[in-house]
């Protein structure tokens, strides 16, 4: 079996539903169920003996070697984090304390637990570690796409938090022979966003006849991918990726964010038009995110060179996907909009307070 954490938010909970369907292998899934995990993700495993639950921390060493004792998995997929970049500027304890010694923790149960493993699954054994393109910092218009030798120039308290646990998983294979694998991926988007974010904030605030607050110009550049094909391309990296590599993983879909908050704005017209008029007449310029990173692009050549992986979504299919996907799902929008959601909504768009 393999050890996921962090499968209870956004893209883990994805990858988990993927995995499941995908292969036959179970799937132990250790969660602290932070603000960004939500079981509901997972309601279609209920009862399915492929998927176990653990509720804990990364933190907690004394509970890693417990589940990897109990359990054995022949590969860890690493999830967990604090994702959220506006949060960071707002605490960046939490994401020191999390992404960086939470990644530690795990990387040094990870270690214990093979370095105690018979040749064979010593060899087969893999620590994969999820990261993000936001390590290599900002593209001006002009410059080339991310590759895996881009120096790391890590802008924001969240990607400088990445960026340690990316470096520290880079030593442990280099110092003490753990197979690592880490993958860097630009903008996910797809079922189950928790609506902080921009895509799934724009649809559920032009839903409500809310502002969709676009920071600075609108003309920051993202690169954006259909979470299902990041889950298919960490598949294939944990089946054949060489250990100690890194691999990035895009959509080829750089887009400013205007664009995409149109493109939202133009399918809700089609999908649930407002009798107020065009969603469009919602958006509104605010303050911008505090040192916001222009551009990030990224050369995915490498997987699809060694590895095959290409995503199968384009934007145009991904997008309409997801904002349907919105449209059939009010409850889990709902629920999601607890007191804390719109606590954090209070501190993040307060008039003057902004971005
Ligand atoms: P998310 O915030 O939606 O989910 C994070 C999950 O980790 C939640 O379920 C949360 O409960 C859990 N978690 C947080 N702290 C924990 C702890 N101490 N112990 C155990 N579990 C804990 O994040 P996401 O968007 O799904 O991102 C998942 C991973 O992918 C992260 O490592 C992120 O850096 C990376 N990533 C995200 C994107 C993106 O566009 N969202 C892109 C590239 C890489
Ligand atoms: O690039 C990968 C990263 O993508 C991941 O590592 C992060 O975990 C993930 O959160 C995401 O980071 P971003 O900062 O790019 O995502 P976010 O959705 O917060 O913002 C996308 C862009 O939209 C960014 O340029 C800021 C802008 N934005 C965001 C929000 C929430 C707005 O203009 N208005 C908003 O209200």
């Amino acid at each position: 079996m393999i050890l996921v954490t962090g499968g209870a938010g956004f893209i883990g909970s994805n990858f988990v539903l993927d995995w499941v369907a995908e292969t036959s292998e179970p799937v132990v899934n250790l969660d602290a169920l932070t603000y960004a995990g939500n079981l509901r993700n997972l309601a279609a495993l209920q009862g399915d003996a492929r998927h176990v639950f653990v509720h804990g921390d990364i933190c907690d060493r004394p509970l890693l070697d417990s589940l990897l004792s109990r359990y054995r998995p022949r590969a860890i997929v690493h999830f967990a984090a604090e994702s959220h970049v506006d949060r960071s500027i707002h605490g960046p304890a939490a994401f020191v304390r999390t992404n960086v010694e939470g990644s530690f923790t795990l990387l040094e149960a990870a270690r214990a637990h093979w370095s105690a493993l018979p040749a064979d699954e010593q060899g087969a054994f893999r620590f994969h570690h999820v990261s993000t393109d936001e390590v290599y910092g900002s593209l001006g218009p002009g410059d080339a796409a991310f590759t895996e030798d881009h120096p790391y120039q890590p802008n924001s308290p969240y990607s400088a938090s990445k960026a340690a646990s990316d470096h520290l998983v880079r030593a442990w294979h280099h110092t003490y022979g753990l197979p690592v694998l880490t993958t860097n991926c630009s903008n996910n988007y797809g079922p189950w966003h928790f609506p902080e974010k921009l895509i799934p904030l724009m649809i559920v605030n032009a839903l409500a006849g809310k502002p969709l607050p676009v920071y600075g110009d609108g003309q920051n550049v993202r690169d954006w991918l259909y979470v299902k094909d990041h889950a298919a391309g960490i598949r294939a990296v944990l089946a054949a990726g060489r250990p100690g590599e890194t691999y990035n993983i895009g959509g080829w879909n750089e887009k400013t964010n205007l664009e995409i908050v149109h493109t939202v704005c133009d399918l809700l017209d089609e999908l649930r038009p407002d009798p107020a008029g065009p969603y469009r007449r919602l958006v509104t310029f605010v303050k911008d995110r505090p040192g916001h990173d222009r551009r990030y692009a990224i050369d995915a050549r490498k997987i699809e060179r060694e590895l095959g992986w290409r995503p199968a979504e384009t934007f145009e299919t991904g997008i309409r996907k997801t904002v349907q996907w919105y449209l059939d799902h009010p409850d889990w929008v709902a629920e999601v909009q607890s007191g804390a959601y719109r606590q954090w909504l209070a501190t993040q768009y307060a008039p003057g307070a902004g971005a």
